[in-house]
């Protein structure tokens, strides 16, 4: 067969292949026997070099033209039978099949119990303050009557960037910072990442506090257990039990804890006749800290004799531990989504 009749054969087998060709996996090992690179048509083209000089160049150009005219009836055949595909994929479609929702994101427990907290004590006339994480020895330490012979000061215990300046390790020094910048009466709410140097699994280097403060004048006790009682059932349930506990905290005198019935045992100090584990067979869970102002709190903000008020503190993590039965604090900062998920 001469050079151009082998060329002219090999497109008519290549329009008879291209035809019977059902799908990209038949398409492609066609193309790869005819236009690879040790396909039929390189074949043909190798045994140039047996013809006469003078034929060389038109068998050439034609053997140039074949080959663009089998790539474009590759590409043709690619684009019916894509077609084609597509026009049966959209007989299949069915319509009326619900659509799928978009999936939503989850608060973090973190955030909702911040909101859910900061929500209940809106709700009793509470604003919302907030301060900076970065904080001076003054407001985290020594306006909360904490000399600097203090324990809670140590390297140990704090995380330093000088001497003066450190990561605050409670929500307190808002406290100062709010009363400061107001005169009495008032009551705020600050909610914030709080830095200790502890790691382990049940302390990490950061978590979140919410400090609560009021004051004006009369300002008792009273009001104290009134407002946390009020607070720790709306958030445990109002069949939750309260009970306070005499504390130390060096700014606040008296000092308290207050301790809630344990909501994984009822407060029986027993899950299926063993010691509970979240109570630890004690029947009660320590929730917060808290106490009335101490005067030298007052006296380092330049606030009058006559006001009192109480402040409080409490960890967010340990609250949600304890609300949604999280058994892990690492959980809280994994970003696990199969945990996430189960806020949603
Ligand atoms: N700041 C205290 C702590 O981190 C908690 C607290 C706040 C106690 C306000 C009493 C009053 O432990």
């Amino acid at each position: 067969m001469d050079f151009v009749t082998a060329l002219e054969s090999l497109v008519g087998e290549l329009e008879e292949g291209l035809r019977k060709a059902g799908g990209p996996e038949e398409l492609e090992a066609l193309r790869v026997d005819v236009l690879g690179r040790k396909g039929r048509l390189a074949q043909i083209i190798s045994r140039l070099s047996d013809l006469e000089p003078e034929e060389r160049p038109t068998a050439g150009q034609a053997a140039n033209r074949v080959k663009e005219h089998c790539n474009a009836l590759f590409e043709e055949r690619r684009k019916t039978l894509l077609a084609a595909g597509e026009a049966a994929g959209l007989a299949r479609f069915d319509p009326t099949l619900p659509g799928r929702a978009p999936w939503r994101g989850s608060l973090h427990p973190t955030t909702l119990i911040t909101e859910e907290i900061c929500g209940i004590f809106t709700g009793m006339g509470f604003e919302v303050a907030s301060g900076p994480e970065v904080e001076n020895d003054y407001y985290n330490f020594e306006a909360l009557n904490m000399p600097p012979e203090h324990p809670a000061r140590d390297m140990q215990d704090t995380l330093y960037i000088t001497k003066n300046v450190l990561m605050r390790t409670h929500t307190s020094p808002v406290q100062v910072r709010a009363m400061t910048t107001r005169t009495p009466p008032l009551a705020v709410i600050a909610p914030g990442k709080v830095y200790r140097r502890d790691s382990d699994l049940t302390h990490t280097p950061m978590f979140h506090q919410i400090e609560g403060l009021m004051v004006d004048k009369d300002i008792t006790m009273a009001h104290l257990r009134g407002t946390l009682t009020a607070f720790v059932r709306a958030v445990f349930g109002q069949r939750t039990r309260v009970r306070f506990r005499p504390s130390f905290f060096p700014f606040t005198e008296p000092s308290a804890e207050v301790d809630i019935s344990c909501c994984l045992c009822g407060g029986k100090g027993l899950t299926q006749g063993e010691a509970c584990r979240v109570c630890k067979g004690t029947g009660w869970v320590e929730i917060l800290g808290c106490g009335m102002v101490d005067p030298a709190v007052f006296t380092a903000v330049g606030y009058p004799d006559e006001v009192s008020g109480f402040a409080f503190g409490l960890g967010v993590e340990r609250v949600a531990m304890l609300k949604y039965g999280i058994g892990d604090l690492r959980m809280f900062f994994e970003n696990d989504v199969r945990f996430l998920r189960q806020f949603a």
